[in-house]
């Protein structure tokens, strides 16, 4: 339960909850945290609870158990979105150790990535795992794609600035208390201007509503380096449906991919999580 509960979610929502009974675990969505301006579909919701679900099926592998996933088993109740089925033992290998170690050291990286190229070996392990989950991965290495791609990005950061109800959203989910259980710890958070960085790509600004006001590098992509083409992976679900964001049964991802943060950098700080205790109920 504790490795289900480190999975990223958008704004560290956490919109899951669990309920154990016997060798079932069902992984619901719980609505009263879902995002309604940034995340009126629950698209961003459901991905968060499909890796809640994976990381309970990765850290069940690694501890020794055999598991099935039944994705959307009740056609009638749309929030209960996977149960995860213990159906007996298993011989974990060093690779599901690995993956199973790998919940805890992984966090969101936002720091600048340094400018070299994912190597091609990596890039094709990762598009063959994310294959196996439904999910397309493309590296964006050509100029033209780059400068699509991240004009697309800045516009839509634009867009979601622009919107008061976006920005009242993002300050409700930014916390300033380290020890706050959900939400993103301003010490997660670049503090400078994320357009001002010397990258071409913008990533998202949680404090910008604390900003003193946007200058000539403020989104819209004015004043950022061009030059310097990395490729970068961008990843999507095949058909693109809600269904296709939780996990199926397939479960290996490359050793590769779970290396956390860009090397030689320093670490971001960890962000919490609620006390399982909150999230999980039991059955009878
Ligand atoms: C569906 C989804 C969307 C996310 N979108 C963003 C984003 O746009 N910008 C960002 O900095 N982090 C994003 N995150 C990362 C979350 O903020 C992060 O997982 C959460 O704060 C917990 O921190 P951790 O991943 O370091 O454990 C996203 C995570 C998920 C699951």
């Amino acid at each position: 339960m504790e490795a289900a509960t480190r999975a990223p979610s958008i704004h560290n929502t956490q919109p899951w909850l669990f309920r154990a009974d016997g060798d079932r675990l069902q992984v619901r969505t719980d609505p009263f945290r879902a995002l309604a301006t940034l995340d009126p579909s629950g698209r961003q919701r459901v991905l968060s609870c499909g890796v809640a679900a994976e990381s309970a099926v990765v850290a069940l592998t690694a501890a020794g158990c055999a598991t099935d996933v039944e994705v959307l088993p009740e056609a009638g109740d749309p929030d209960l979105l996977a149960t995860v089925i213990v159906t007996g033992g298993y011989e974990p290998d060093e690779e599901d150790r690995v993956l199973g170690q790998a919940i805890t050291a992984r966090h969101t990286e936002r720091a600048p990535f340094l400018p070299r190229a994912v190597p091609d070996e990596l890039v094709d392990r990762l598009q063959a795992t994310a294959g196996a989950f439904r999910v397309w991965l493309r590296p964006i290495s050509g100029v033209n794609e780059e400068v699509a791609t991240v004009s697309l990005l800045s516009r839509a950061e634009e867009i979601e600035q622009g919107q008061p109800e976006y920005l009242a959203e993002l300050e409700r989910w930014v916390r300033t208390d380290p020890a706050a259980v959900d939400g993103v710890p301003v010490a997660a958070v670049p503090g400078e201007d994320p357009a001002t960085r010397p990258s071409n790509w913008l990533v998202r600004d949680f404090v910008v509503g604390s900003r003193p006001a946007a200058g000539p590098g403020a989104a819209g992509g004015h004043g950022r380096r061009a030059g310097g083409l990395p490729a970068h992976p961008g990843a999507g679900l095949a058909g693109d449906a809600g269904a296709a964001a939780l996990p199926p049964r397939a479960r290996r991802a490359p050793a590769g991919a779970a290396a956390a943060g860009p090397p030689g950098r320093r670490r971001a700080p960890s962000t919490n999580r609620r006390p399982v205790a909150e999230v999980l109920a039991f059955a009878g």
